[in-house]
């Protein structure tokens, strides 16, 4: 029985230690749930069913809070959405309070796609929380530099590259990712942007928000 239990529990650590191999492929791997939500043939309208229980944090219109403490998704590109809920679900990205609402039991893969195109698809407010405007010249300085190649030189990100649109977003938000970044908190980050953010000093942070944060958002 001795036996029989310890050979278990070699078998659960190997398995264990399998899919932890398994789940550490570089940050835009496109395969398991992402792959099957990118190729899944989405439907908006069904999406905004599938996005309520998500109001109450994000807000009906999916504009966020103006405070920052959630992020505005309105009009964000939906394979940068798919991206961040997959890699919340797989806790490549650690979001405590919204998993609940993104588990497997909850939403499939297909519900992921209906709703991120649903998402994308509705009107991005200006009506942003702003940064305090002191940082702005040399905000737009360093984003010309180190940011607008892969975040666009209006803040309109990529949808291809999963580059996020970071105009018109909340600025404590985008202060706070910047941070976790930098801090290498945030896991899924791009390899590349952790390399020119981890230089920034707080200062350097606040600034490029401040201006990322009053970049109007993108005509459609
Ligand atoms: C209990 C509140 C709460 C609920 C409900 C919630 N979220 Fe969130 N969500 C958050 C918070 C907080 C963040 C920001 C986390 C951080 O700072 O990293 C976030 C971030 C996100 C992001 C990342 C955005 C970005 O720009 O990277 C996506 C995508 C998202 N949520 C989608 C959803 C979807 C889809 C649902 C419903 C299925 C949902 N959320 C429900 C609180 C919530
Ligand atoms: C090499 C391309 C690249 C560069 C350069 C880059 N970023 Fe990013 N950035 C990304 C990608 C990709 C993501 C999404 C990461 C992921 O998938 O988690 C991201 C995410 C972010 C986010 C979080 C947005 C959200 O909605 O959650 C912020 C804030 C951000 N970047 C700020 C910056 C700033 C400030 C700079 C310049 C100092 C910068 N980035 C430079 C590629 C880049």
């Amino acid at each position: 029985m001795k036996k029989l239990l310890s050979l278990m529990m070699a078998l659960t650590l190997a398995l264990c230690s399998a899919a932890a191999s398994a789940q550490t492929p570089a940050w835009n791997d496109i395969q398991g749930e992402l792959k099957a939500a990118l190729e899944a043939k989405a439907d908006p309208a069904r999406g905004a069913g599938a996005f309520q229980p998500c109001e109450g944090c994000h807000r009906k219109d999916a504009s966020g809070r103006m405070s920052g403490a959630y992020p505005r998704l309105s009009g964000q590109h939906a394979t940068v959405l798919m991206k961040q809920i997959v890699d919340i679900r797989t806790g490549r990205r650690t979001n405590a309070k919204m998993e609940p609402f993104l588990d497997e039991h909850v939403l499939t893969p297909f519900e992921i796609a209906d709703l991120a195109f649903y998402v994308q698809g509705l009107p991005i407010s200006a009506a942003n929380g702003k940064g305090p405007g002191t940082g702005l010249a040399k905000g737009k300085q360093l984003y010309d530099k180190d940011c607008a190649q892969c975040h666009g030189v209006q803040g309109e990100g990529s949808a291809p590259k999963f580059y996020p649109m970071v105009a018109a977003q909340h600025y404590r938000y985008l202060l706070r990712e910047a941070q976790l970044i930098r801090d290498g908190d945030r896991r899924n980050a791009n390899p590349d942007m952790v390399k020119v953010i981890k230089a920034y000093g707080t200062g350097d942070l606040e600034a490029v928000s401040d201006y990322m944060a009053q970049l109007a958002p993108p005509k459609k």
